[in-house]
């Protein structure tokens, strides 16, 4: 059996979906193709790193197996009696950009181990096994969101989550006149997960602090009460929240002027509040603002590194693109990739 399952982009919404907090993210045309058949051991193969892993019972090899062999572990500790597969992947997603590869791997896994193994899991429960995955096995405490989109994407819209009640909303995403690009930095500096875990501690701290149970109750008023880090990081979450209703409005009104101006203070407070961008993607965002018809862009994803996304009207990237790639290889001596990205359905069989 043949599955595939998609990477996703984020409009806006970052480090708020493990702050039950809002997010706007839509899947992207770009897979993880995964086929699966019966087999006596565990074997998964991988075409882009042309390697081939056998294992008699599942182990963490801190590789890219962990993501499939997570997804076991997680059947496995639900009780699922798994039979050893062989699980061979390939995929057209860049990783290491901002569009999920890890989560678009869990996914797959796990709809192509439910379906083949007949276990027929409703999809929300497999979101919840990659993400537990991906948080217990490969240890990157991560929210719902990338697994969520992975399995719940569906093509021309993009998805309003609640990630506090998981009630969600697809939103159309007629882009028309305008278009969304990738830009991906190529660099992907070593303390993101590290720093990401860090992240989540402080919103935790941020919490306890305030003797809060969710960041949902945390409110403008609170932030008179913190200082420091912690009132930095905590702004930055309300303030992103905000910032999502009014994105998730101005998409339903097709005025992507102010859609434009959210994404770049978006990028603002995730530089300046949340302090999880770099010097090569500020780079990137500080070039294209101000540049004809670039209506907005910011770092997607965690931070630290990997892509940014760029909302312009049609054609008006492609006029800054070379010179933007000519002035970053000067800067850091990288070339960057660009992606034109297009929405998708969510996890299917082919
Ligand atoms: C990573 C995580 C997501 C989310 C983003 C930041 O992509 O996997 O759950 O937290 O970072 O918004």
């Amino acid at each position: 059996m043949k599955v595939k399952a998609p990477g996703r982009i984020n409009i806006i919404g970052e480090h708020t979906d493990y702050n039950d907090g809002y997010v706007l993210p839509f899947a992207v045309n770009r897979y993880v193709f995964l086929s699966i058949e019966g087999s006596d051991r565990f074997i998964f193969h991988s075409e882009n790193m042309n390697e081939t892993v056998e294992m008699e019972r599942i182990e963490k090899l801190n590789k890219w197996t962990d993501y499939i062999s997570g997804v076991i572990a997680s059947f496995e500790k639900r009780g699922y009696r798994m039979s050893p597969v062989k699980i061979s992947v390939s995929s057209n997603l860049p990783m290491g950009a901002g569009l999920s590869s890890s989560a678009a791997l869990e996914v797959a896994s796990a709809y192509a181990i439910s379906e083949y193994l007949g276990f027929n899991v409703p999809k929300l429960e497999l979101v919840k096994i990659a993400r537990e995955a991906e948080v217990e096995f490969v240890g990157v405490r991560c929210g719902i969101m990338d697994q969520f989109t992975s399995a719940f994407g569906r093509k021309d819209h993009a998805i309003f989550l609640d990630t506090m009640t998981l009630e969600y909303e697809y939103v159309p995403l007629k882009l028309k006149g305008y278009e969304i690009n990738l830009v991906d930095s190529n660099v992907k500096h070593a303390l993101s997960s590290s720093e990401y875990n860090k992240r989540r501690q402080e919103c935790e701290e941020v919490l306890k602090v305030l003797g809060k149970k969710s960041f949902r109750e945390v409110t403008k008023e609170d932030l008179e009460k913190l200082s420091g880090t912690l009132r930095k990081r905590t702004r930055h979450v309300i303030e992103e929240n905000e910032r999502v209703l009014k994105s998730v409005q101005a998409l339903k009104e097709g005025d992507f002027e102010t859609l434009g101006k959210l994404l770049f203070s978006s990028h603002e407070s995730l530089k300046d509040l949340y302090e999880v961008s770099c010097e090569e993607t500020d780079f990137i965002v500080d070039y294209l603002r101000g540049k004809e018809g670039i209506l907005g862009a910011r770092m997607v994803g965690g931070g630290f590194g990997g892509g940014v996304i760029v909302l312009s009207k049609k054609g008006a990237f492609g006029k800054v693109k070379e010179e933007l790639a000519e002035s970053y290889r000067k800067r850091f001596g990288i070339d960057l990739t660009f992606h034109e990205i297009e929405s998708s359905d969510g996890v299917q069989k082919i």
